[in-house]
């Protein structure tokens, strides 16, 4: 089949990557249908102007079942990208999205025997519970999540499961442990699972998709409780310190949106990448501190980043994705770090109504436990 004429469901279309998702799509010639439901966090002020009038646009929940299967009708190539996400205090909700939506979706397909060709799943690198770790003597190691009572007393690093010696960070590959360490981390587990396993049973080749941190134009300038580089912009601009968790020395791997759009595309041409879970990332990390650094610098905005002894459970130190895989076949991120951030900070210039949201999500998220500080002398007793 040539991609003149396939037929996509590009759920969360309206979103982040499922908007580039879908422009990439049109551009090769695909005919393209989003479902959305504009989650109020994302989009404050409706739908947003990058939908074209070249995409069928159903505004719907992916969980109520009428919908969901309205927008799978005459459809080759699911890209399954909407989802609940960040470090919102919500449990149930991820679960009835992520989970619970993406379980209903796959049990329609099969009941009314739809004629999908593919689901491309995204999935995060949220499933890992730490990232991969060299230890001095063992080598490459899988440290579990770091236990909450070592945070509590500031030690951030990262210690070997075997001989506790304190590890440098590694490229985590495919093959490392997964769990999830936050809600939202499980719920994508339970997606990328539920895709992949349900895939093989009924003969659909299915992909999922761990991205590393994504981000770029469209990036919800407004939702304060996911995307850094988005919340550090949104604070400069508004004259408030980034604020740093831990001590800023922790390192992620950044893609920029339009080459996870690709990795999707490719996912869903490609047979190689059939029936596996797959990284999508830069294979470089960057510590936190150092992108505040490179926004500020980027902005010509210099406020000293805070760094307030807090840190959120969970959160795992190190991670930057080892991208073999998908490299073997055939992807090459386009975009570097720097590059993204210019075409980023151009993007948000043109927005009105930057404001910070921040602060006030903050507040939330210590009152609900989400972020903890570290304990003074005296708190941890004698
Ligand atoms: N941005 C990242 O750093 C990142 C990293 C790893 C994985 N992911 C995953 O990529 C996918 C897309 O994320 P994004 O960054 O584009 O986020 P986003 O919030 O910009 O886009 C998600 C879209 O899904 C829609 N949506 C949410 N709940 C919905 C529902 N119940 N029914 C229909 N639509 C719904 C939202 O309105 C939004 O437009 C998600 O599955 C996310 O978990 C994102
Ligand atoms: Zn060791």
């Amino acid at each position: 089949m040539t991609a003149h004429g396939k037929r996509a469901l590009v759920s969360g279309g309206a979103g982040l990557i499922g908007s580039h998702v879908a422009d990439l799509l049109r551009r090769e010639g695909w005919r393209v249908r989003v479902l959305d439901n504009l989650e109020p966090q994302t989009h404050r002020k409706g739908k947003p102007p990058w939908v074209g009038n070249d995409i069928e646009f159903i505004e719907g929940d992916v969980v109520d079942r009428g919908t969901i299967t309205a927008a799978l009708a005459n459809i080759d190539v699911v890209f399954h990208q909407a989802a609940y996400g960040g470090y919102m205090p919500e449990i149930a909700k991820y679960v009835r999205v992520n989970s619970f939506g993406t379980a209903q979706m796959l049990e329609i397909i099969r009941e009314q025997n739809l004629p999908i060709k593919k689901i491309v799943v995204a999935s995060s690198q949220a499933v890992y519970s730490e990232g991969a770790a060299t230890c001095p003597e063992h080598g490459l190691v899988f440290p579990d999540v770091r236990p909450i009572e070592q945070l509590q007393l500031g030690d951030w690093s990262v210690h070997c499961p075997i001989c506790q010696a304190v590890t440098t960070s590694a490229p985590t590959p495919e093959r490392a442990p997964i769990g999830g360490e936050t809600v939202y981390g499980l719920t994508k587990v339970d997606q990328e699972k539920l895709v992949l396993l349900w895939g093989k049973q009924i003969g659909i080749p299915t992909v999922a998709l761990r991205y590393s941190c994504t981000y770029g134009p469209r990036q919800s300038i407004f939702n304060p409780y996911t995307g850094v580089i988005a919340i550090f912009c949104t604070r400069l601009l508004n004259d408030l310190p980034p604020v740093l968790y831990e001590d800023g020395e922790q390192t992620r791997d950044f893609s920029f949106v339009e080459d996870i759009a690709r990795a999707n595309l490719l996912a869903a041409e490609s047979d190689k990448l059939d029936g596996l879970p797959v990284n999508v990332g830069s294979g470089e990390g960057a510590s936190i501190r150092q992108v505040a650094e490179q926004i500020s610098d980027a902005l010509g905005i210099h406020i000293t980043p805070e760094v307030n002894g807090e840190f959120r459970p969970g959160e795992m130190r190190h991670l930057t994705s080892d991208t073999e895989r998908i490299r073997a076949a055939g992807y090459a991120p386009q975009v570097d770090l720097a590059t993204g951030i210019r075409r980023y900070l151009d993007w948000i210039r043109q927005q009105a109504d930057v404001r910070d949201y921040f602060s006030e999500a903050a507040n939330i998220l210590r009152s609900k436990g989400i972020v903890h500080r570290v304990k003074s002398r005296g708190e941890r007793g004698g």
